[in-house]
């Protein structure tokens, strides 16, 4: 039994649009859903903010961002800037998802400059930190996910206690091959560990696990100690799924 609140969040990634947007959100809106010891989030693709902002805002169900600017503002097109996200009011922010440090090339320095913008603007960054299946095979997760979490530690300074970290393998993620409970808190205790050596807050510090969560494997993974949460990727497009995960969270 854990005292604190439990964080589940939805990343819809790439998926969506206005009519889909609003059948899902309504979908895991109506009726109200019994959240009052969990809460939950969606970080939807950029320009779905308004729309978000729109449909969830008198709502338990927060929105943020999927991913923010390293720069303040200037000629970085395409870009979204944290006062930007802040224009909408988002709650969180996703920084240094798998996908963008593979496909974007985001260096953990990079990662970090991205929460230190977030945490500026009164926004909380998730911090994903995760290992590839080759790094885990050669015995690296430990020193992989260190390292990208104390790029973002060493960034941030005394606001480490206002950070989400999400430890999400790479090899689970839209796999269907989910960490066992038991691998993933290994890794969630081994960033405790790290937390704590950063700040007296780590204990309330929220570690979220993503990577294939489901409704079906949501409450062994929340049960573990350090597992504080879900980011949760495909089961978050559909309704009766996220709130599955919502329920096991409310119900541990
Ligand atoms: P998944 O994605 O739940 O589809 O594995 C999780 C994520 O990438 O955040």
């Amino acid at each position: 039994m854990t005292m604190k609140r439990l964080l589940i969040v939805g990343n819809w990634k790439m998926n969506g649009q206005l009519a889909a947007n609003a059948d899902l959100l309504g979908a895991i809106l109506h009726p109200t859903p019994a959240c009052d010891r969990v809460d939950m989030a969606v970080c939807v693709p950029a320009p779905y903010l308004a729309q978000a902002q729109l449909i969830c805002q008198a709502s338990a169900l927060s929105w943020g961002g999927q991913d923010v600017s390293a720069h303040e503002q200037g000629a970085y097109t395409g870009e979204v800037s944290a006062a930007m996200l802040q224009d909408f009011k988002v709650r969180y922010v996703l920084v240094g998802h798998s996908e963008r440090r593979q496909y974007h090339g985001e260096s953990s320095s990079v990662v970090a400059a991205k929460a230190q913008r977030a945490l500026a603007k009164g926004i909380t960054p998730i911090v994903c930190v995760g290992e590839t299946l080759q790094e885990r095979e050669a015995g690296q997760t430990e020193d992989v996910v260190k390292r990208q979490l104390a790029a973002v530690i060493q960034q941030v300074g005394h606001c480490v206690s206002e950070l989400v970290v999400a430890y999400e393998p790479v090899w689970a993620i839209g796999t269907g091959r989910t960490a066992s409970p038991e691998q993933a808190q290994a890794v969630h205790a081994l960033l405790r560990a790290q937390l704590n050596a950063a700040t007296a807050n780590a204990p309330s510090i929220r570690l979220l696990y993503g990577g294939s969560m489901n409704a079906s494997n949501a409450a062994s993974l929340l049960a573990q100690p350090d597992i504080d949460g879900g980011l949760v990727g495909g089961a978050s497009l559909k309704p009766h799924d996220f709130l599955a995960i919502v329920a096991a969270a409310q119900a541990l």
